[in-house]
């Protein structure tokens, strides 16, 4: 009987661990960002503009993705806009100032713990009904549906 060297089993282990933990999450080619946004077809809805295309709309949001350098685990805490901030005030009395002030954005598309997600860490509309840790692993799917969800309910 061949008997397990323990140590060399825990080593495998973190291996497998940081293995793991570096595939989660990734730069994604503009090109692969871009089928994935065509594939969802996502509806271009009104209150974008009459001229607004497909085409144009896919290319918005690769844009916006540009602006992680296309990093899926992406996040990043902003100020809030007060004027952006306007209709979630129910929402935010519950909160204190810190918490208040700043949105903190998730993944490729930047998406927020205020509106699109639920971060735990403060109340959000959580439109998406998911938690803001789905948008940084390197599936960008869910991403992109939730970018949908967001744009029809507009
Ligand atoms: C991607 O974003 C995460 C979180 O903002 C950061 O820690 C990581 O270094 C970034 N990766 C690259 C390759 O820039
Ligand atoms: C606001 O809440 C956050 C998180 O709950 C906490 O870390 C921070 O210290 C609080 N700030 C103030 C000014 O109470
Ligand atoms: C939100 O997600 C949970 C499971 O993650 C599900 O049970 C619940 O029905 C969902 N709510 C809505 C409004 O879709």
């Amino acid at each position: 009987m061949k008997s397990v060297n323990p140590v060399k089993m825990l080593a495998a282990l973190a291996m497998v661990f940081l293995v793991s933990s570096v595939t989660e999450g990734r730069i994604i080619s503009k090109c692969e960002l871009k089928e994935k946004v065509e594939a969802a077809q996502i509806e271009v809805i009104r209150a974008m503009g009459d001229k607004m295309t497909q085409t144009e709309l896919t290319a918005r949001l690769v844009c916006l993705a540009g602006a992680t350098g296309f990093n899926t685990s992406f996040v990043k805490t902003i100020p809030a806009k007060p004027k952006e901030y306007k209709p979630f005030n129910a929402n935010s009395m519950k909160l204190n100032a810190t918490q208040r002030l700043v949105w903190n954005l998730y993944g490729v598309f930047q998406l927020s713990d205020q509106v699109a997600c639920d971060s735990g860490m403060k109340p959000s509309l959580n439109i998406c009904n998911t938690s803001c840790t789905a948008f940084t692993d390197d599936d960008v799917t869910d991403d992109i549906a939730c970018l949908s969800t967001i744009i029809s309910s507009m």
